[in-house]
């Protein structure tokens, strides 16, 4: 039988504070955090959820030297930008604390001397990657090279992305600084190892006890215990400046390795909350300990976190580690470097007060067992078909028939039909489905049951139709309207932990405190004789086709700033001599007329005055000028290139161009005034 736990603790993985924050945190980590700690709190259970940023380690000395400001700065600077993020989405933490402070230093600070003092690290002297250049060794991410297991040619030091392998930097091929992009030397450098090959069996009895996790999850750990030699010795402290100071004596210049130190902020973090109670949630086995997680921090959290705990003594071990996959945007992965993603930030901008439908969209297509994919239009299709019309219109139906026919006034239900009976044994048992679902979390399974209830709602008034009704038939009106306002407060209740703008919304129209999730087991919790609100009750407006293509758009500029970010200058041409580039007759000259060639995008049909002649020249760039902007335009015109026929029409000359890295074309014109047509170019 499953063990009954007194207490939840739930932490969501502490962003390293090197950025804002995208869609694909939100949809791997944060929002099924959330989704589930407002569950347990609907329920009533005890719940704590930490989380808070990671200010340590090599992301955020690699920014800080990319925006040319301190470490303390960068962490500054995004601790607030992300907090403020999720507070704008909901995320409810409890506290979102952060890394640098005295709390977490102190906490990290005696775990590891405790640790020391046990005798639980190996010291040892090994070579290290160093840059000469840049007089630093080069730990986890200051290292990039080929991964050894999948040949992906920018791994990092620690870590390697395509594959997932946890590496060290010297298992990387061809390493490179990521410094000075120089070949690094080794030297040599003394650190504190967790011998996690000797722990190896005890992690492996404490994995088996969870073959029920995610089998994404719970594979990825076997395959580490079980493949080639096994669990390696990590290195828990790094030769770097940035971080928590190595406690013990010889360790000047070392810091503790960002991943001994950033798990010990959940621990610190629900310190910092509960200062007198904080034990009760990490050392009371009644605690179940539940980490949320993107798949990338599977090894830390399932293997290396409990390895340090184990050692420490005296804390709790996770219960569960539910890793997401990764969330993909418009079909490639989302990437901070290329900005390829949604930033959480941005898309309010654009799409005001509409978090629930972010929320949802994300929710709906959560990357819980494979990769998957936000597509702009899914999300329009999610709004408009979902939320709008069967949701949405649910609730609007009612309200404005309980205003417009019953003063707003909750109508009495008399005799139930089978019908009506059935609609509510239904929506009797759709608290129990959703909540199946989110305690093993499957969050899309939970929503879908959710949208069903409310696919029930609309069912049942379509079917019924009570504004027909009522011109005949009253009595039998007051019942169906009963029944849909009971389905509306459950809604108001069950769809609280997704979508809880919305839920709070529709509590505020049925005129109603929040209601707890035991609740929604009842069909009786809007009372006859009732007074709803009579505000507007539109839930969600369309997404127009115009708004998603604004965001489409913002997705091919950034492609193409990344294009040219990444392209460089052509090469230069070989040597030409002075008599070569004499042969070229270039002269200045005067749009006379302008016209796009019909059945083409690019083409322009110029009429130019050379000086020598007016002539035609077809043009290829349409996508830059505008026929009407260019007449009297001056340009260079290559006047004695060979004619040659362009869609039907004779191209007398060439106009000279200029084009940047963007492949953006610009007219070379002269600039004084008085340089009249048939002037030469020389
Ligand atoms: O991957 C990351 O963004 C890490 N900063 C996650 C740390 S989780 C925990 F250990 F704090
Ligand atoms: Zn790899």
């Amino acid at each position: 039988m499953a063990k009954h736990f007194k207490r939840t603790l739930v932490t969501a993985a502490l962003p390293y504070a090197n950025g804002p924050v995208h869609i694909g945190h939100l949809a791997g980590c944060y929002l099924p955090s959330d989704i589930y700690v407002r569950y347990l709190r609907s329920k009533g259970e005890d719940v704590v959820f930490v989380c808070g940023s990671d200010e340590h380690g090599v992301p955020i000395t690699i920014k800080a030297k990319k925006e040319g400001i301190t470490p303390q700065q960068v962490v500054d600077k995004y601790h607030k930008i992300m907090g403020d993020a999720f507070k704008e989405f909901g995320i409810s933490f409890d506290i979102y604390s952060r890394t640098s402070n005295k709390t977490h230093h102190q906490t990290a600070s005696d775990f590891f001397k405790t640790l020391y003092e046990k005798g639980s690290f190996t010291e040892q002297v090994t070579e290290q990657y160093y840059d000469e250049e840049a007089k630093q060794f080069l730990a986890d991410r200051y290292i990039t090279g080929e991964c050894p297991k999948c040949a992906n040619p920018n791994a990092y030091g620690d870590q390697c992305e395509k594959c997932g392998s946890s590496l060290s930097p010297t298992d990387l091929k061809n390493p490179k600084s990521a410094l000075s992009g120089s070949a690094p030397v080794l030297k040599q450098t003394k650190n504190w190892f967790l011998p996690l090959d000797k722990l190896q069996p005890k992690i492996a009895d404490y994995l088996s006890k969870h073959s029920d996790w995610k089998p994404t999850v719970y594979g990825q750990c076997k395959s580490w215990l079980e493949s080639g030699d096994g669990l390696q010795p990590r290195a828990m402290t790094r030769d770097l400046d940035w971080g928590v100071p190595v406690p013990v004596k010889d360790a000047e210049g070392k810091v503790l390795y960002v991943w001994f130190d950033a798990p010990i902020g959940y621990i610190s973090a629900t310190k910092e909350l509960m200062p007198d109670k904080w034990e009760h949630y990490w050392k009371s086995e009644d605690t179940r300990l539940i980490h949320f997680i993107g798949k990338d921090n599977i090894v830390f959290h399932c293997i290396i976190f409990p390895a340090m705990l184990m050692e420490h003594g005296g804390y709790i071990l996770p219960d569960n580690v539910p890793a997401n996959e990764f969330l993909n945007l418009e079909g490639d992965k989302i990437s901070t470097s290329r900005n390829w993603a949604v930033w959480l930030h941005e898309y309010l901008l654009d799409f005001k007060d509409r978090q629930d439908v972010l929320r949802y969209t994300l929710c709906a297509n959560a990357p819980e067992s494979k990769d998957n994919d936000f597509t702009w239009k899914d999300f329009q299709t999610k709004n408009n078909s979902e939320l709008a019309d069967i949701l949405g219109n649910f609730i609007n139906r009612v309200m404005v028939l309980t205003n417009k026919n019953h003063n707003g006034l909750v109508p009495e239900a008399s005799e139930y039909t089978k019908t009506d009976l059935l609609a509510l044994e239904e929506v009797a048992k759709a608290p129990d489905k959703i909540s199946e679902a989110i305690e093993k979390f499957k969050f899309r399974e939970a929503l879908a049951e959710m949208m069903n209830l409310a696919r029930i709602g609309n069912k049942y008034l379509a079917d019924q139709e009570p504004w027909k009704l009522i011109k005949t038939d009253e009595k039998r009106v007051r019942t169906i309207m009963n029944v849909s306002l009971q389905i509306a407060a459950n809604l108001a209740i069950v769809c609280e932990p997704f979508i809880p703008f919305t839920s709070r919304k529709l509590f505020s129209l049925l005129n109603l405190q929040p209601m707890k999730w035991s609740s929604a087991r009842n069909t009786n919790n809007i009372a006859a004789g009732h007074k709803v609100s009579d505000q507007s009750a539109i839930l969600f407006t369309k997404i127009e086709d115009a708004d998603v293509q604004i965001q489409l758009d913002k997705l091919v500029n950034a492609k193409k700033e990344n294009a040219a970010a990444n392209a460089s200058l052509p090469e230069a041409k070989t040597e030409t001599s002075f008599d070569d580039f004499g042969k070229m007759d270039i002269r200045v000259g005067t749009i006379l007329e302008a016209e796009r060639v019909p059945k083409t995008d690019k083409l322009l049909k110029l009429k130019i005055d050379t000086g020598i002649d007016k002539r035609t020249v077809v043009s290829g760039i349409a996508e830059w000028y505008k026929p009407e902007d260019i007449i009297g335009q001056q340009v260079c015109i290559l006047a004695n290139l060979a004619p040659r026929k362009i869609k039907g029409i004779e191209s007398q000359g060439m106009i000279l161009m200029a084009e940047n890295l963007q492949g953006e074309l610009s007219f070379v014109s002269p600039t004084k005034l008085n340089i009249n047509n048939g002037s030469v170019v020389k």
